[in-house]
């Protein structure tokens, strides 16, 4: 079989472990691999490398992806619909890989419809792809975040000041969830639920008075009420780029006005999605790459590698993408217990 392989929309750590292990396990049973760059822009516009194991021998150790990546739908248009189906009908494509998050997924679907042979691959550090336990990307992401939290202690410490990090995550606060739980912060804000500020400034004053400082984790989707509207635009699937709300800032100033403590914010962005994957998204990455190569050769086309408990396994599209996964009660009550 002649395998394509592509990763899409927002990059993150263990993409290149994935790529790696399609092509691994591909050319280990006498199969062939190209990429395709950018995305789903590769697959439209027909830009193509070879990929031979020497190409990604050492790529399970970096970040990103060797590919490229880009947020482009090729079924905005009907003209790029067919462009896709002409790219995999002249590169000879008996298999596509698609490695992304839920539009890149979404695509992978409708290009099965269509009558492609695709299986997918979830990423994301948001870590909200339904059907999957957890999504590589968000171990590596999450740990950034939670040092960048020890920093921020550091100096919060020092000058007595309450301190907001906020994190990504668009709608699903799983990322918040970690940084806050794993970084010990004295309160946290999710998207999944309701802003309460009377309790925010409560624990934030109860941190302070008791060690002289806090830290706030907010995630970028969290509603405020009033919050600025998106300075940014939308990308190409809808979405509203949330990191230009400004959500972590504005809740430091609400902090200091109702408090005031002197209070600062900071926004840790793409520093969480670049670095080295741990050791946790090398394995998952590595799994799922070679587990969708195992679904193409079985013919499972139109399923998605997912994580089950232990186990890997091949489930279809549609039932990956029914619903986002967000935050359940029981990892929320989990948090707030640390609360201060
Ligand atoms: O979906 C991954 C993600 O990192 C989100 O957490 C964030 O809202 C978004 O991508 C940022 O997108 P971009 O890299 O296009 O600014």
């Amino acid at each position: 079989m002649r395998f394509g392989v592509l990763t899409g929309g927002g990059d993150c750590p263990g993409l290149n472990a994935a790529i790696r292990g399609v092509v691994y396990r591909a050319t280990g049973s006498g199969h062939s691999v190209v990429g395709f760059l950018d995305g789903w822009k590769g697959a439209r516009d027909r830009l193509v490398r070879p990929l031979a194991r020497s190409d990604v021998h050492d790529i399970i150790l970096r970040g990103g992806t060797v590919l490229g990546s880009s947020r482009t739908n090729p079924f905005k248009t009907e003209a790029d619909a067919q462009k896709v189906l002409a790219t995999l009908a002249a590169e000879g494509i008996d298999a596509l890989v698609a490695i992304g998050g839920d539009d890149t997924l979404s695509a992978a679907r409708e290009l099965h419809r269509r009558g492609g042979k695709v299986v997918g691959v979830p990423k994301t550090m948001d870590n909200d792809v339904g059907g999957t336990d957890w999504t590589f990307g968000f171990d590596s992401a999450s740990s950034a975040a939670v040092e960048a939290v020890g920093r921020l202690r550091d100096t919060a410490q020092s000058h007595h000041r309450a301190i907001v990090l906020e994190v990504m995550g668009r709608h699903a606060g799983w990322v918040a969830l970690a940084t806050g739980l794993g970084g010990a912060a004295d309160a946290t804000l999710l998207p999944e639920e309701p802003y309460h500020e009377e309790s925010l400034i409560r624990q934030v004053r109860s941190a302070v008075s008791s060690r002289g400082y806090a830290i706030v984790v907010v995630s970028e989707g969290v509603e405020l009420g009033s919050v600025r509207g998106s300075a940014g635009g939308k990308d190409e699937f809808g979405h509203e780029l949330l990191r230009e709300r400004g959500v972590g800032a504005e809740v430091a100033r609400r902090i200091e006005i109702a408090t005031g403590i002197e209070t600062r914010s900071a926004q840790i962005g793409h520093i969480q999605r670049g670095g080295p994957p741990t050791l946790f998204d090398r394995l998952l990455a590595t799994r799922l790459g070679v587990h969708a190569v195992d679904l193409a050769v079985s013919g499972r086309f139109g399923e998605v590698a997912v994580l089950r408990g232990e186990s890997v396994r091949g489930v279809p599209l549609d039932e990956a993408l029914r619903s986002p996964k967000t935050v359940p009660r029981e990892w929320s009550d989990l948090l707030h217990t640390f609360d201060a």
